[in-house]
């Protein structure tokens, strides 16, 4: 994009957003990339050397859960040393504008936007920061500590796994059920950092769209969801969303 591209395309987006009523964002792993967490993507399908099978598909776990522990620990430190960046703390300075009537809908599993200071927030393909037991269910916050490669529920003994989506795995109803809703209801949709092919998530944009909201993208590159985008901001998040909320004001 141009300098002179770029602003229109600001002041465009800025426009739209000013007069909307309720806002939703869908964000994936470019908005933290800035801040040194690896996008999945962009490393050939593998993971940290390791297929995506292998760590985080319902099979990979059955046939190896201490090398998935280990994977997930891995990522866990990964994030333990990196703080949200200004893309982040752009989204939170967003959601003061609409508060209630806002939305954070994040792919992303590391809790930045959480820790930033975002409020709604819908991590609907779970979190790092948390283990599910196998046995009681229960879903408990474990921030970032390691947890070894066989740990145990607090509560009852059983086994715990990451609480995170993995491939081949449903989303919480309740949780997609809200994501759908704020997506359905808002009238200005900001797609951020996603390649937008995982689904159900990348439908959301659609589901938006089709309710006439309008679409704002923010990512390095054109991506699956730039055919329904009103207005596209073609550069890093951390450098769009802060300009993009410079002019909300
Ligand atoms: N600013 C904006 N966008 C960026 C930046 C940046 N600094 N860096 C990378 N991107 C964009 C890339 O161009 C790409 O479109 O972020 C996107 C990252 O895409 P993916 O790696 O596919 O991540 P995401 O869309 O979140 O993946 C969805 O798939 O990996 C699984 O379940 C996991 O939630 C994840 C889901």
């Amino acid at each position: 994009m141009t300098e002179d591209e770029l602003e229109a395309a600001l002041e465009r987006a800025a426009r739209w957003l000013r007069g909307c009523e309720r806002a939703c964002v869908l964000s994936g792993a470019g908005v933290s990339a800035e801040s040194g967490v690896p996008t999945f993507r962009a490393s050939d399908g593998l993971w940290e050397g390791h297929r995506i099978e292998d760590v985080a598909s319902p099979d990979g776990w059955d046939r190896n859960p201490a090398l998935v522990w280990n994977f997930y620990n891995a990522r866990r430190a990964n994030v333990a040393t990196v703080k949200p960046n200004p893309g982040h703390h752009a989204l939170v300075a967003m959601e003061q504008r609409w508060v209630d009537r806002f939305t954070l809908v994040t792919q992303n599993v590391d809790g930045l936007h959480l820790e930033a200071g975002s409020k709604n927030v819908l991590e609907i393909h779970g979190s790092l920061r948390q283990t599910r037991c196998l046995t009681c269910g229960a879903v408990t916050n474990r921030g970032l500590e390691p947890l070894g490669d066989a740990p145990e529920c607090p509560q009852c003994n059983g086994r715990l796994r990451p609480h995170i989506v993995w491939f081949g795995e449903g989303l919480d109803d309740d949780i997609w059920m809200a994501a759908m809703e704020a997506a359905d209801r808002c009238d200005a949709l900001l797609v951020v950092g996603t390649s937008a092919v995982v689904h159900p998530a990348a439908s959301l944009v659609p589901i938006a769209r089709r309710k006439g909201a309008t679409v704002i993208e923010v990512n390095l590159t054109r991506t699956e969801a730039s055919a329904y985008a009103d207005v596209g901001l073609y550069g890093p998040s951390g450098v769009m969303l802060p300009k993009l909320v410079e002019r909300l004001a």
